[in-house]
């Protein structure tokens, strides 16, 4: 395999031969493949760092963290092999054209001008339906027909390697090939089951399933990568063998593969259908009202065992498909209808990434969402990164929103985190979301007591569920006693923007804490608690007064808000105003929002406006949460430079939050694949 890999660098190095492909709506730094969790997150780099353009031959896919997970592709036309996926050695198919959705990536492909490919890969997102949703599996759809009037006889080949079941690639694989149903599959996994565990920020427990239809044609293998795909390549079929020699994953690298004669193929197109996924019934640690407990995967509910959840899936492709082709259009034309294309390019790559940090655990009577902080930390459930990503979620359902919350709730209410702020996070290491007993966690107090306030009136403003205020009253009125205290002159702190350093009195985040408590207001007013109500009100008015006056450089030329108190010559990205404008609170005058959008176009780089005065690096998800609130031109300017960034990064993986304005590519250090994402949804949840 790492042979393979390195004899396809060399090859993506030259330059490309024949048809060049198109690219619709960009080309993203890296093509979402199956992308739906934590640990079922596998992309196709296509920067020009190190990924390939985009081109879906001649490259091994990879889990977000850059490390291969074997998939490769073969096609067989009268008798003539071509590799259609992954690093293989047969020439390469050329790639007419590929596009993206919110929930699909598709490859047209043409086969020497005889055949013509159509390859779906589907990651389905089905917010309303949790039975779905909760399924830990994606679609790999092939269409073939004829290209030049005449019929070809073809044979299709897929396979995946056990790279996807282990990040340590010594760990011993084991599996076993079987027919359920209709339904034919490799099941993969680590010999040594490691319950919670991650190498790499793989998951070490779990089965891995590879399957398709138990059509007649069918015949499959297992065995070393050689001669599994040279026997395909000269014999277009399989010996329908088994490999029992269990061994490391890339001890003579066993892989799985699958080999479907479409005898003679005309002009009407013929379709084969692959799922790939990983079913664990055991998927989080949580400690919540009670001490750690271990929570099964929500599928566990409505499946009895693994082979019916596979069998349902692989059986539910229509239903799948069409459900997420809502979606798609829903998001395409509420996207185009709020900005436009350069809108809905961002809003369609950063879907399937924000739902694919999630994984739904427990039970139809209590269930939760949890999300991976996927490369920054591997947290669970930030607060400030489920504060970034929140708008996709009210967006879609806002069920959701409280499903990430409950368990932050829960592990605090029931008196498991000493300090009276809001705790960072769940735990330090996903999949334990064990909480900080000792009050340990990295320290942002102003930041997330904010977050909660604000995203618990989100939820209630979408739901009218006023006895979820009820119940988090308590809590939520200790976390505002903090804002009180702290808002106003924010201590030497950070914000959920660590990576820039900590400050004293800054601009945005004071002003966060002071939408904080203006948020309280509301929900002391919903819950009957009218003088409490009041009094909110008028501190954060008062606040707010007196912020309008620390926190704006009026003598600038534009005037603007600064970074941090009396700095004038600093500014940041005022993010926050989000808050007060999609929870209706009016605290801050309009006059703000006009003198940002008038600003943000005197400072704005190549690539997008910078995070703040001290780096030349900015965060896409929080330029979209200011063009939401932007005036309809600044708007533009934002989701124009963003779209162009996407398109023109050199940032070869899932998609960063985090880059150089300036030179388009990453700042140093490498963010890639977080939810945050989610936030380029600001916009959307705003109108709706
Ligand atoms: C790809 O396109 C080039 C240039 O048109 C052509 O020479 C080559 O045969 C094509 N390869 C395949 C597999 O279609
Ligand atoms: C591929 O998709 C296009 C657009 O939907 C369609 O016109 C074409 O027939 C499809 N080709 C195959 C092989 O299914
Ligand atoms: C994996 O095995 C190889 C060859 O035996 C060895 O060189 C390497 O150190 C091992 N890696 C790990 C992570 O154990
Ligand atoms: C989670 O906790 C278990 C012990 O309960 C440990 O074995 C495992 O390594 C932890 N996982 C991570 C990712 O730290
Ligand atoms: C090639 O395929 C034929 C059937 O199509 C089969 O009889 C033969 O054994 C295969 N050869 C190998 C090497 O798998
Ligand atoms: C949880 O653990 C703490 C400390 O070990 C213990 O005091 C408490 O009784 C436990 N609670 C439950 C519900 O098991
Ligand atoms: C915050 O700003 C206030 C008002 O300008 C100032 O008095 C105070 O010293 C600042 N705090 C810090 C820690 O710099
Ligand atoms: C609280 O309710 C009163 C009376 O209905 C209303 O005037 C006030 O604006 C409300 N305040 C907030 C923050 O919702
Ligand atoms: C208003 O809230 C502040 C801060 O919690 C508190 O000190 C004050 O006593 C409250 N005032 C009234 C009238 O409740
Ligand atoms: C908003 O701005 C864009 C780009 O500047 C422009 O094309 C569009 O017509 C504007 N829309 C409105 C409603 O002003």
């Amino acid at each position: 395999m790492m042979l393979l890999f390195l004899c396809s660098i060399f090859i993506s190095l030259l330059p490309p031969i024949g048809a060049q492909s198109t690219f619709s709506p960009a080309r993203p730094p890296a093509i979402p493949l199956a992308v739906k969790s934590p640990y079922l997150s596998t992309w196709l780099n296509a920067g020009s760092n190190g990924g390939n353009g985009g081109y879906l031959p001649g490259f091994w896919p990879v889990f977000w963290k850059n490390t291969i997970t074997g998939w490769g592709g073969i096609i067989r036309v009268d008798g003539t092999p071509y590799t259609w996926l992954g690093g293989m050695s047969p020439p390469k198919v050329n790639q007419t054209s590929f596009k993206y959705t919110s929930t699909k990536s598709i490859f047209v492909l043409d086969v020497a001008g005889l055949v013509e490919m159509n390859v779906t890969f589907l990651s389905p997102i089905t917010p309303s339906d949790l039975k779905r949703q909760s399924l830990v599996f994606s679609y790999l759809k092939v269409d073939v027909k004829s290209k030049d009037g005449r019929n070809h006889d073809v044979q299709l080949y897929a396979d995946i390697s056990a790279e996807w079941i282990s990040g340590d690639r010594n760990a011993t694989a084991q599996w076993d090939y079987g027919v359920t149903g209709d339904v034919a599959y490799h099941k993969v996994y680590r010999q040594n089951q490691l319950l919670f565990s991650e190498i790499n920020n793989q998951a070490e427990w779990g089965n891995w399933y590879w399957a398709t239809d138990n059509v007649k044609t069918l015949t499959y293998q297992s065995g070393p990568a050689q001669p599994v795909r040279d026997t395909f390549a000269k014999n277009g079929s399989l010996p329908n063998s088994q490999d029992t020699n269990y061994r490391g994953i890339q001890d003579n690298w066993p892989i799985f593969g699958f080999a479907i004669n479409l005898g003679s193929v005309g002009a009407s197109a013929v379709s084969t259908l692959f799922s790939l996924g990983l079913a664990q019934e055991q998927a989080v640690q949580f400690s919540g009202a009670s001490n750690a407990t271990a929570l099964p995967s929500l599928w566990t509910s409505y499946f009895d065992n693994d082979l019916a959840a596979l069998q349902f899936f692989q059986g539910d492709y229509s239903t799948a498909c069409s459900m997420s082709s809502d979606l798609d259009n829903k998001i395409s034309s509420d996207s185009l209808a709020a900005s436009g294309q350069d809108y809905l390019a961002i809003t369609s790559l950063s879907a399937r990434q924000a739902f694919g940090a999630t994984q739904l655990c427990g039970n139809s009577q209590k269930s939760y969402l949890f999300m991976k902080e996927i490369s920054s930390s591997g947290n669970v459930n930030t607060v400030d990164v489920i504060f970034p990503s929140y708008p996709i979620f009210t967006y879609t359902n806002p069920l959701f929103l409280k499903l990430l919350l409950d368990p932050l709730f829960e592990n605090q209410e029931s008196g498991k985190y000493p300090n009276r702020w809001s705790m960072h996070d769940l735990g330090g290491s996903y999949p334990n979301a064990t909480g900080h007993p000792d009050g340990k966690d990295e320290q942002m107090p102003l930041e997330e007591c904010g977050n909660m306030l604000i995203m618990t009136l989100a939820y209630y403003r979408r739901t009218k569920d006023l006895a979820y205020l009820t119940q988090h009253h308590d809590i939520l009125k200790q976390w505002t006693e903090y804002l009180v205290e702290d808002a106003l002159y924010p201590s030497t702190q950070s914000s959920t923007d660590d990576f820039a350093g900590p400050l004293a009195n800054q601009t945005n985040l004071a002003l966060k804490g002071m939408i904080g408590i203006g948020a309280m207001a509301a929900i002391s007013n919903l819950t009957g608690n009218t003088q409490e109500a009041q009094n909110y009100t008028s501190i954060a008015n008062k606040y707010i007064s007196q912020w309008l006056t620390l926190g704006i450089a009026s003598n600038d030329t534009p005037p603007h808000t600064t970074l941090a108190y009396g700095q004038s010559n600093t500014h940041g990205l005022l993010y926050n105003l989000f808050a007060d404008a999609e929870l209706g609170l009016n605290l801050v005058p309009q006059s703000v929002y006009d003198m940002q959008s008038n600003f943000y176009p005197t400072i704005k780089d190549a690539y997008g406006v910078p995070l703040d005065t001290r780096h030349d690096y900015t965060k896409g998800d929080w330029e979209c949460w200011v063009a939401a609130v932007a005036s309809n031109s600044t708007q533009h300017m934002f989701f124009n430079l963003l779209a162009t960034w996407i398109d023109k990064t050199p940032t070869d993986l899932a998609l960063t939050d985090l880059y150089s304005a300036i030179t388009g590519d990453f700042p140093g250090f490498v963010f890639d694949a977080r939810p945050v994402m989610g936030g380029s949804f600001a916009l959307l949840a705003l109108k709706q």
